[in-house]
C-alpha cells in the first residue's frame, strides 16, 4: 500500500489506473479505523480495481468548541489496518495541502443541512463536509465513494451535491457496524470511560424500543418517539435531538407512512455520539 501526501501524486496514480481502464473506489476517513471503516474499505476492495482511502481531520467541519485538537490520531495504527483490507492507496494530506493559502471556496447545500445535526452542531459542519467531499471527489475523481449510513444526515447531503452538481460518482451508502451491545461503531467511542460505555448502549436500545413500537403498528411518531425517550431518559440521557423525519427529505413527519428516519444525538460522558435507524414505510 502506497502512503500518498500530495495532490499531483495522487493524481498521477489514479491517472495511470484510469489509463488502464481500472475502476477507483474511495472511502473517505478522518482516521481512528473501526470495525465501521474496515466495513467499507472492504466493500470498496470487493466491487474496485483500485481502492484509495483518504486519510484527513478535516478542520472546517469542526466548532471552535468541538474535539479538532484532540480527535484520535494514529496514522501508523490506521495505514496498518487499511493494508491488511488490501487497500491500494492511503492518501493523508497535511491540512495546508487541502487548503492553501488564499482557498476561499464552500459548498453549501441549502434545507437539508439545517435540521438535526446542522442544528446541533452549527451550520458550518455540513458546509465543511460538503466542501472536503467535494475536494476529495475532484483530487480523486473515483467511480464510486463508500460512507456509513451511521452518518445519514451527511449520506443525504452528499447525495444532494452529486445530483445537484452533476458530478460523475456514485454513492454507496454502507450498514452501521456495531458492537456486540448495540453501540454503534464511532472514532468518538474512545472517549466513554467505563460508566459512560454502560450508559452509551442506552441510543442503540432507544432506536430498538422505537422500532419495536413502529414494526407493532404504531404510525403516529410522538408514540415512536416517546417509545425511545423512555429508554433514554431510564439511563439518564437527555438528547440532543431524538427526532422522526423523511428519510429523503429531512423534513419533520407526524405518521411514518414513507420511509422515515429515527435519529438522535446525545453527550453521553466526554462523547458526542449519534445513530439512527431507518423505518421502513407502508408503500
Ligand atoms: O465521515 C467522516 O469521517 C467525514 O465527515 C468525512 C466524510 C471523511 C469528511 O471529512
Amino acid at each position: 500500500m502506497k502512503i500518498l501526501r500530495t495532490i499531483t501524486e495522487i493524481r498521477a496514480t489514479v491517472q495511470a489506473a484510469r489509463a488502464e481502464h481500472r475502476t477507483v473506489g474511495l472511502v473517505p476517513t478522518m482516521g481512528a479505523f473501526h470495525e465501521g471503516h474496515l466495513s467499507l474499505m472492504r466493500e470498496a476492495r470487493a466491487h474496485n480495481d483500485l481502492v484509495v482511502v483518504s486519510l484527513f481531520v478535516n478542520p472546517t467541519q469542526f466548532a471552535a468548541n468541538e474535539d479538532l485538537s484532540t480527535y484520535p490520531r494514529d496514522e501508523a495504527r490506521d495505514a496498518a489496518l487499511a493494508e491488511a483490507e488490501g487497500v491500494d492507496v492511503l492518501f493523508a494530506p497535511e491540512p495546508s495541502e487541502v487548503y492553501p493559502d488564499g482557498f476561499a471556496t464552500t459548498v453549501h447545500v441549502a434545507g437539508i443541512t439545517e435540521v438535526l445535526d446542522g442544528a446541533s452542531r452549527g451550520i458550518h459542519h455540513f458546509d465543511g463536509v460538503a466542501t472536503v467531499v467535494i475536494k476529495l471527489f475532484g483530487i480523486v475523481r473515483p467511480d464510486v465513494a463508500y460512507f456509513g449510513q451511521k452518518d445519514a444526515q451527511q449520506v443525504l447531503v452528499v447525495r444532494r451535491v452529486v445530483r445537484d452538481l452533476n458530478l460523475d460518482v456514485r454513492i454507496e451508502a454502507c450498514p452501521i457496524v456495531r458492537e456486540a451491545d448495540g453501540l454503534a461503531m464511532s472514532s468518538r467511542n474512545v472517549y466513554l470511560d467505563p460508566d459512560a460505555r454502560a450508559q452509551a448502549t442506552a441510543l442503540s436500545r432507544a432506536l430498538d424500543a422505537a422500532h419495536a413500537v413502529h414494526d407493532a403498528g404504531a404510525r403516529d411518531a410522538a408514540v415512536i418517539r416517546t417509545a425511545a425517550l423512555e429508554v433514554l431518559d431510564g439511563a439518564g440521557i437527555s438528547p440532543e435531538y431524538l427526532e422522526l423525519r423523511d428519510a429523503e427529505t429531512l423534513e419533520p413527519v407526524a405518521t411514518t407512512r414513507n420511509d422515515t428516519l429515527l435519529a438522535v444525538a446525545a453527550r453521553v460522558g466526554a462523547a458526542r455520539l449519534i445513530d439512527n435507524h431507518t423505518l421502513r414505510g407502508d408503500a
